[in-house]
This record gives C-alpha cells, sequence and structure tokens, in this order.
C-alpha cells in the first residue's frame, strides 16, 4: 500500500480585538452579575468587535503570524480554508477577503460553516489535501464575530460570546507528528436548540413574519448543554478506544471552550488532572470556530506543546455538529 504523508501543524497564529467586556460592563446592560456568570459558565470577560471593525482584520492578522512563524510568504500558500459562521459579508466569503489581504496569489479560497465544530472540520478537509498533495500548505482560518449576532437583551445568551481569530498552516510532516486520526459527527434531530435564522435564506432582508430576535443567536442552554457533555465524551473515548491508547497517554486536551463546566465535566470523565486539559475561557468566552485554533496557539506559546507529544481536540456545535482530532505534535 501507498504510504501516504501525514500532515502537521507548521505554524499557528492569533488575533482578537482590543476592546474587552467584563462580567462587570454586562452588569450594566442585563440582569446578571458576575458570580452568576463565573460559576455558571467560567467566563470573565471576552474581546468583542468595536463598531466600524470587521473580523477579517483578525483572521488576516492571525494568519500573518502563522506565516511569519513557518517562514512562509503568503505565495507559498495552495490553499486558504477559513471556519466561520460570521464572515463579514455573505458573498465574497472570509477566506477570499483574507486571500487578497494576504496577496496569497496561488491560493484557492473557501469558507467552511459547521458552526463551533468549524475549525476540525476545516483542518481535517484540509489533512485530506495534504495527504494526496505532500507539497502543499494549506492555512486553516477559524475566526468569529459573534457579537454581532449577540442579543444584548437576552441575559441567557449574550454573557456566552466573544470575537476572534486563530490560524494554522498546515503541510506533510517531516518527522512522526501529525493528524492519526479524527471524528466528525453531525446530528440534526435537534437542530432547533440553537438557531441563527435571520440573514440565511429562508426570510428575506426585513421580512416582517420574522421577529427581530431571529436576526440573533437563540438558544435553550439546558437542553444544548445535555448534548454538549454527552458527545463530547462521546468523541473523546472512541478516539482513544479504536486507535488503542487510554487518556493517561494524552499529554493535552484542548476542548471547545463554551463553558468551563461542560469542559470540567469531560477532563472528570477522562479522569485527566488539571493541568491536562486547556482552558482560556475565562479571557475570551465562547468564540465558536475560533475558540480551538486561538487555545492551541496560546497553548503552543505557553510551552504546553512539546515535540512528540498526543494531542486531542474536541468540539460540538450549533447543528448539532461534533468533531474529534487526535494528533502527535
Ligand atoms: N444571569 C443571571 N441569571 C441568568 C442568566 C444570567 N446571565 N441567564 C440565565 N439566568 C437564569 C435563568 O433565567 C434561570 O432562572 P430561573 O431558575 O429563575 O428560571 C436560571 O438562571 C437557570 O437558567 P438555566 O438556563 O437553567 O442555567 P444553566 O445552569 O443551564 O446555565 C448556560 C445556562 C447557558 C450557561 C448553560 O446552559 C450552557 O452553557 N449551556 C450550553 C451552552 C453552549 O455551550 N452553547 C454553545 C454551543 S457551541
Amino acid at each position: 500500500m501507498e504510504l501516504r504523508a501525514l500532515s502537521s501543524i507548521l505554524a499557528c497564529g492569533m488575533a482578537v480585538p482590543e476592546r474587552i467586556l467584563t462580567n462587570a460592563d454586562l452588569e450594566k446592560l442585563v440582569e446578571t452579575s458576575d458570580k452568576w456568570i463565573t460559576e455558571r459558565t467560567g467566563i470573565k470577560e471576552r474581546h468583542i468587535l468595536r463598531q466600524g471593525e470587521v473580523i477579517s482584520t483578525y483572521a488576516v492578522q492571525a494568519s500573518r503570524e502563522a506565516l511569519k512563524q513557518a517562514s512562509l510568504k503568503p505565495e507559498d500558500l495552495n490553499l486558504i480554508l477559513c471556519a466561520t459562521l460570521t464572515p463579514d459579508f455573505l458573498m465574497p466569503s472570509l477566506s477570499i477577503l483574507v486571500q487578497k489581504e494576504l496577496g496569497a496569489v496561488k491560493a484557492g479560497a473557501f469558507d467552511l460553516s459547521a458552526t463551533c465544530s468549524g475549525f476540525l472540520y476545516a483542518l481535517t478537509v484540509a489533512d485530506q489535501f495534504i495527504r494526496n498533495n505532500p507539497n502543499w500548505k494549506i492555512l486553516v482560518i477559524g475566526a468569529e464575530a459573534l457579537s454581532r449576532k449577540t442579543n444584548w437583551r437576552d441575559r441567557s445568551t449574550c454573557v456566552l460570546f466573544g470575537d476572534g481569530a486563530g490560524a494554522v498552516i498546515l503541510g506533510a510532516s517531516e518527522n512522526q507528528s501529525g493528524i492519526i486520526d479524527f471524528i466528525l459527527g453531525a446530528d440534526g434531530s435537534n437542530w432547533s436548540l440553537l438557531t441563527l435564522k435571520g440573514g440565511g435564506s429562508a426570510y428575506p432582508p426585513f421580512d416582517p413574519e420574522l421577529p427581530e430576535e431571529e436576526y440573533f443567536i437563540k438558544m435553550q442552554g439546558r437542553e444544548v448543554f445535555k448534548i454538549a457533555v454527552r458527545m463530547m465524551e462521546k468523541i473523546a473515548l472512541e478516539l482513544l478506544e479504536r486507535n488503542g491508547l487510554s487518556s493517561s497517554d494524552l499529554s493535552l486536551v484542548i476542548p471547545h471552550q463554551a463553558n468551563l463546566r461542560i469542559i470540567e465535566y469531560l477532563r472528570e470523565r477522562l479522569e485527566l488532572p488539571q493541568d491536562k486539559v486547556f482552558v482560556n475561557i475565562h479571557k475570551y468566552g465562547n468564540t465558536s470556530a475560533a475558540s480551538i485554533p486561538i487555545a492551541l496557539c496560546e497553548a503552543e506559546r505557553e510551552g504546553r506543546l512539546k515535540k512528540g507529544d498526543l494531542l486531542l481536540m474536541v468540539s460540538f456545535g450549533g447543528g448539532f455538529t461534533f468533531a474529534g482530532v487526535l494528533m502527535r505534535w
């Protein structure tokens, strides 16, 4: 059998807006408290776009940082893949804006929508290209501006989300590092628990039939929570089991940062100490498709990832979508 190249993360970058919205700021907007938000979610603050800013600015910034770290030029890129559900425009895509801004003249570019699992979905798509084209270099981005789709009058959702971008460069591995296995999952049977209807084609703009609140993220949080904990655990255990591994083999787990209690539940089910599960939700809130690449970048910068480490990334999101990626760093 022909031996295909493993794809590995050659470099990463991240960028978040300067503006910080603290729990104290939210206390002035809705009936909530720092105590409630901290205890129920683990979030202390989040970065959000200022009026007039766009998320492509941060996607480009994160990408430039990743290119620099990989010692690559924009024209070395063969493909740009951007996971997002909040692009600057519906057309052109966010990845095209990044392509133009970087001057990545030899790259194809497209967006991918898989909600909070978007980055892991995009990473596995890029992995397939690398396995068949070992010379390719692919820029994989997760970028979100959820603050633009947040109902600032709904206290059950507005405390949760933040904006930001993370980017990685994927290329063929020159050693034993790289993506070992992955799971992509989807279950549309409960789609109505988490929605963002306005802006899609079901309702034309300014449709009087659509209540104003439907132009923002709507969620039945408690129900979403139950699905999230069940699926995160299932995917993590399945990936470990089919690769003949146990959780003690893992050097680090990077879960989607949606709620500290969901992360803690996963950690307990995997029987892992706190230092083996990466958490930065207190600083950024839930940045959807950007959450895992931002966390990955911070983990790398903090020296939490060393060559040869076994890394598990796991996510869930609206739809519902689920994903897990197991890789050797
Ligand atoms: N501040 C204060 N009280 C709040 C509040 C807020 N920001 N938001 C909700 N509450 C209240 C509710 O009104 C409710 O009051 P009641 O008991 O008087 O009816 C009470 O707190 C409990 O609400 P509930 O929704 O059951 O809380 P919870 O413990 O489930 O926490 C979430 C709410 C949203 C934090 C939690 O359900 C969650 O994180 N769910 C998953 C969300 C997620 O991951 N989404 C993204 C998918 S990628």
